[in-house]
């Protein structure tokens, strides 16, 4: 009985062994694997940015679009950099505060800002020093803007800051705000956030006695 199930097992490996040469060897040419006519379309070289080629002048490995041209669906921004963000209309943020949007615009915060503008936006970021320290964005100022004002400046940027637009996606830029809105509040809680937040420390068993 045992030696007649080795047997089976021997068989079956023997015809999978078999069958995996016959497909995938590339020994039977014309049947299962036919001949690559051009292959250099089935292996692209991948280019790797920065390296320097001699196929387009300036040596890149990507085009820029020429000036003046927008892709499909691409919106244009109405202001510049020099516009005042104080002066851009005011608006409010397009996306719902949900805690999905929130925590996305946590992880743009922590991708891109936190560097310079630090955990809770005190401007004490990792590059800072050499990096000159920026406002903080608790200031009275920020908590004035719009959240339009404040998109302005992270699309556009702001003397020394540089712009976010070409970087971070619209709606990730308005999601960046409500987290910010959230590193303003944790700043200046009001006495119902404050009973809030020891209720559900309390609910852990963590409460401040
Ligand atoms: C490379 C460092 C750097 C990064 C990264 C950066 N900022 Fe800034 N940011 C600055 C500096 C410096 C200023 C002050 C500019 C000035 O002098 O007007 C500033 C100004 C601002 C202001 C206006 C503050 C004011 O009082 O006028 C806001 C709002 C702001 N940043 C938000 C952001 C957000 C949101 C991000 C991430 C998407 C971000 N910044 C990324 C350096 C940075």
């Amino acid at each position: 009985m045992k030696k007649a199930l080795g047997t089976l097992i021997l068989v079956i490996l023997i015809f999978v062994g078999a069958w995996m040469f016959y497909k995938h060897s590339g020994f039977f040419l014309y049947e299962q694997s036919p001949l690559q006519y051009m292959p250099n379309m089935h292996h692209t070289r991948a280019l790797i940015p920065q390296r320097g080629y001699d196929f387009y002048k300036n040596g890149a490995a990507t085009r820029v679009p020429p000036s003046g041209t927008l892709s499909r669906n691409q919106k244009v921004y109405p202001y510049k950099k020099e516009d005042d963000a104080g002066k851009v209309e005011r608006f409010v943020n397009p996306l719902p505060i949900t805690l999905d949007v929130v925590m996305r615009g946590k992880k743009m915060y922590m991708q891109y800002c936190v560097v310079c503008h630090g955990v809770t936006g005190q401007g004490n970021g990792y590059v800072v020093p050499p990096f000159s320290q920026p406002p903080s964005l608790n200031s009275d100022k920020i908590r004035g803007y719009a959240d339009s004002q404040i998109f302005h400046v992270i699309t556009v940027g702001q003397n020394l800051m540089g712009a976010y637009g070409p970087q971070i996606r619209e709606n990730d830029r308005w999601a960046a705000i409500h987290y910010l809105r959230v590193l303003q509040r944790s700043e200046n809680p009001t006495p119902e956030d404050i009973a809030a937040f020891d209720k559900m420390l309390n609910k852990t068993g963590e409460g401040s006695k």
